[in-house]
């Protein structure tokens, strides 16, 4: 089966060994975050932590390539046709990567990969929201004065339980004005107030995550109603303990409701997932057939931040597989 995702931090697709492999070059001890090859983390904080440490080493543009390349690589190994990955410009500058820099080394991993397998990829820059509406500002900013054919959304990860969400509609403006695509990480630890706030400030047409929207039956109505797009990650909701187990999770009851939704891996080595278990989740724990899962693929390209005529070609793809 044809695969597709939209939803994905390449800092968090990071696998841990070359996490590693970059901190002996740099000389960074890893062993309180990594742990018999494995990222160790206890709760939603202290995974943000371990991320931006392990982010850390991703010190040069060719570190970005190379992850960027290996995740596509990988993508494409798991019959993956299109991804769109997070690029954060925020933790690359931690590091002295220079925005314009960030962009050219993660498009080249892109482009490695779909020159070797035909995949296809776009770049979502995100501001992170724990970092507050200035710092969002400057992103967005950047993301204008800089326009690049790979990047062609802006986003925002990060603890959405910190500043409120009014005060980032700014940044978000400033990305809409520049013809970029808008997606948010929202009703996922915030309720689905969150997911409101991100509707009504920032005028997205995805939300990230998006799951808690299912404790109020009016947002499910307005989510369906207006063709919102939720970019659901099952595995991760599961690790971070959003929910206790798969058959408390929302994911069905969103489906059933008629909302939009897709899967995806999000930061697929702390979650011990892939796209490819992902997909496996939706048919072995919510009871998917094949055809409702390739219409949640169809999905994610109809929503994907693409040029028309990629998404023509991408669907072509999908149904000529079918
Ligand atoms: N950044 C990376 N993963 C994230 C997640 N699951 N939620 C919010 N921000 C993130
Ligand atoms: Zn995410």
């Amino acid at each position: 089966m044809l695969k597709a995702e939209i939803h994905c931090h390449i800092e968090g697709a990071a696998d841990p060994a070359l996490i590693q492999r970059l901190a002996k070059k740099y000389q960074v001890d890893m062993s309180d975050i990594i742990q018999d090859g494995r990222y160790v983390w206890s709760n939603f904080t202290n995974f943000l932590n371990t991320y931006d440490k392990a982010s850390s080493v991703l010190r040069e543009p060719e570190d970005y390539r190379l992850l960027t390349y290996d995740y596509f690589s990988r993508l494409a190994a798991q019959d993956t046709i299109y991804g769109e990955i997070f690029g954060s410009s925020d933790h690359a500058a931690v590091m002295g990567i220079g925005y314009v820099d960030l962009v050219e080394a993660m498009s080249a991993g892109i482009e490695d990969a779909r020159r070797e397998s035909g995949i296809e990829g776009r770049i979502i820059m995100t501001c992170v929201r724990h970092l507050g509406p200035e710092a969002a500002d400057a992103v967005a900013e950047q993301v204008a004065a800089n326009p690049h054919p790979m990047v062609t959304g802006f986003g925002m990860g990060g603890d959405e339980r910190s500043f409120d969400i009014a005060d980032f509609s700014s940044a978000f403006a400033t990305a809409s004005d520049a013809g970029l695509g808008l997606t948010a990480h929202a009703g996922e630890f915030g309720g689905p107030e969150s997911v409101i706030g991100a509707l009504d400030h920032l005028g997205v047409t995805r939300i990230g995550h998006g799951v808690r929207s299912i404790e109020d039956p009016e947002l499910v109505k307005r989510l369906a109603h207006d063709n919102i797009v939720l970019e659901i990650c099952p595995g991760s909701n599961i690790s971070l303990q959003v929910y206790s187990d798969f058959a408390s999770h929302p994911l069905p009851k969103l489906f059933a409701e008629g909302v939009r939704v897709t899967i995806n891996s999000d930061d697929p080595p702390y979650f011990h997932t892939s796209i490819e278990r992902e997909y496996e989740i939706a048919k072995k724990e919510f009871g998917f057939d094949d055809a409702t899962i390739n219409d949640f693929t169809r999905t994610a390209i109809e929503a994907a931040f693409v040029d028309e005529p990629t998404r023509e070609s991408l669907l072509k793809r999908l149904d000529n597989a079918a």
